[in-house]
C-alpha cells in the first residue's frame, strides 16, 4: 500500500501548498482513495503539482466535519461531481467552535449534506469499504477526556451541545489477507486521541500487529503554543509505545511544536509526515 501526504500544515517542499488541514492519498488493493480533503482548493493544486489524476479516485473518505478536513470537497466535487463519499451518519450535522459568547461554524452544514446525498454513503460505525480497509472509531468514547475538545460544539435543533465527536472515524488497512501480517491505522486529527484509535484497532484485530501509524495527536494547533500537558504528552507517548512498537508518523493536529515535544519521549519511533512524503508498507 501507497499513502501519500498531499495537504499537511507542513510540507516537505515550498512548491506545494501547506495549510491547516489534512489530505492523505492512499493506493490499496487496486483502489485510489482520499482520506480528507484539506481545508479548500489546494488539495487539486497539490495534486496537480504531483501529476496524481483526482479524477481517478474510487472513494474519498472523510475523518469527521471540520473544515480542515472537509473544506476541499465542494471543489473536488465541483470537478469530479460523481465522486463515493464516505462518512459517519453525525457528520452531516453543524460543527462550531468557539467560546460562550462567539462561536464560529467550522464545518460543512446539514445542507451540504442534502445537496451531495446522492455522493455520501453515511454509514453508523464498523465499515469494511474494501476487502481489508476499515472506518472505525471508540464509539464509547464521548471526548471529554481531551480538555482541548471543550471549545467544539454541535448545533442540534437551533441548541449548542458540546461536540461528542460521534462523528470521528479512523482508517484501518490490513497488510494482506492474513490478519497477522499486521495492519495501518490512519487518524488524521484524532479529536479521540491517538492511544484510543489504538485500542480500538487492538480491540477489533487482537491478532493484528499495528505496523504503521499516522496520527494527528492534536498538541498544538495554531501552532503557537501546546495545548496540552506535559503529563498528558507523556501518557500518550507511553500508552502508544505499549500499543505498537512500529514507526508512528505525526501530521496535521501535531504540529511542528507538538512533534518537538513528543520528539523526546518517542526517540526514533516517531517521524513526522509532511505534505509531499510518501510511506510505502
Ligand atoms: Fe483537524
Amino acid at each position: 500500500m501507497r499513502i501519500l501526504s498531499l495537504i499537511d500544515d507542513l510540507t516537505a517542499t515550498d512548491r506545494l501548498a501547506a495549510e491547516h488541514g489534512s489530505a492523505i492519498y492512499i493506493e490499496y488493493g487496486g483502489k485510489k482513495i482520499l482520506f480528507d480533503t484539506g481545508a479548500s482548493d489546494k488539495v487539486i493544486v497539490n495534486a496537480e503539482r504531483m501529476l496524481l489524476d483526482l479524477g481517478k479516485l474510487d472513494a474519498v473518505v472523510i475523518s469527521h466535519n471540520h473544515t480542515g478536513h472537509i473544506g476541499g470537497l465542494a471543489h473536488l466535487l465541483a470537478k469530479f461531481p460523481s465522486l463515493t463519499i464516505y462518512a459517519k451518519r453525525a457528520a452531516a450535522n453543524d460543527f462550531y467552535k468557539g467560546a460562550a459568547f462567539f462561536r464560529f461554524r467550522m464545518s460543512e452544514s446539514a445542507a451540504f449534506f442534502k445537496r451531495y446525498a446522492d455522493n455520501f454513503v453515511l454509514f453508523e460505525n464498523f465499515q469494511e469499504i474494501f476487502p481489508g480497509l476499515y472506518l472505525m472509531t471508540d464509539e464509547s468514547a464521548d471526548g471529554s477526556h481531551r480538555p482541548d475538545n471543550r471549545r467544539f460544539f454541535e448545533k442540534e435543533s437551533g441548541k449548542f451541545k458540546r461536540d461528542e465527536f460521534k462523528h470521528e472515524v479512523f482508517m484501518l488497512l490490513m497488510r494482506t489477507q492474513d490478519e497477522k501480517d499486521g495492519c495501518v491505522v490512519i487518524s488524521p486529527c484524532s479529536h479521540l486521541g491517538v492511544p484510543e484509535c489504538l485500542e480500538t484497532a487492538r480491540l477489533n484485530f487482537p491478532h493484528s500487529p499495528i505496523r504503521g501509524t499516522v496520527a494527528g495527536f492534536r498538541l498544538s494547533v495554531g501552532g503557537k503554543k501546546l495545548t496540552v500537558k506535559r503529563d498528558f504528552l507523556e501518557s500518550n507517548a507511553r500508552r502508544v509505545a505499549d500499543l505498537t512498537n512500529y514507526t508512528v508518523y505525526a501530521c496535521h493536529s501535531a504540529g511542528k511544536l507538538g512533534y518537538e515535544a513528543l520528539k523526546p519521549m518517542m526517540g526514533d519511533q516517531l517521524q513526522y509526515l509532511r505534505a509531499g512524503e510518501e510511506i510505502i508498507f
